[in-house]
């Protein structure tokens, strides 16, 4: 009895790991046409060559949620993935025409949910006892965290911030001290 209820849990887990890495690896997609065109839409060239790089980087978490995902026998499912394309370019759009605040502000909100997403994602692995996989998952955790960072070090003082904190909910994380 015992022993079923310990095989129903990994089981289920297992589940919610690859439903889990099925929306990152549609996310990825999401953020990293949006942030194509967020950088293109920039003027300043060091703040255009930073969301250049994260563009690659989402680029990169997506062939390796892909690996992971193979490695659980779990595929991305295409309706989320012609759903998050769409979103994507949808966003990367707005970029054009909503000013800079905006998609700097969308941008961090999205960076802390990804934050929360793989801090799952490792939870469910480590109980899985995924031993192999977790150093990536600590890079991408990681890599997702200077995103926000990044960020939120952009508009921590726009005078916008207060409004969309409110209806929205995100807030920058600290800053981090520099010697
Ligand atoms: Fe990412
Ligand atoms: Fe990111």
């Amino acid at each position: 009895m015992f022993n079923g209820d310990v095989i129903d849990d990994h089981d289920a887990n297992r589940q919610r790991l690859i439903r889990l890495l099925q929306d990152a690896h549609a996310g990825e997609l999401a953020a990293a046409l949006a942030y194509r065109a967020h950088w293109h839409s920039l003027r300043h060239p060091d703040q255009r060559d930073e969301v250049r790089r994260i563009e690659a980087a989402e680029w990169h978490h997506r062939a390796e949620v892909a690996d992971v995902l193979r490695h659980l026998n779990g595929r991305p499912r295409p309706r989320r993935e012609l759903l998050m394309r769409i979103t994507g370019r949808f966003f990367g759009a707005l970029c054009f025409v909503t000013g800079w605040f905006g998609p700097m502000y969308a941008a961090g909100r999205l960076e802390g949910m990804n934050v929360c997403q793989y801090e799952t994602a490792l939870e469910l692995a480590r109980g899985l006892e995924l031993a192999g996989w977790l150093p990536r998952l600590e890079a991408m955790l990681a890599e997702e965290e200077r995103h926000e960072q990044w960020f939120g070090d952009q508009i921590r003082h726009h005078r916008l911030l207060p409004v969309a904190r409110f209806f929205l909910g995100w807030s920058p994380p600290p800053a981090i001290a520099t010697a």
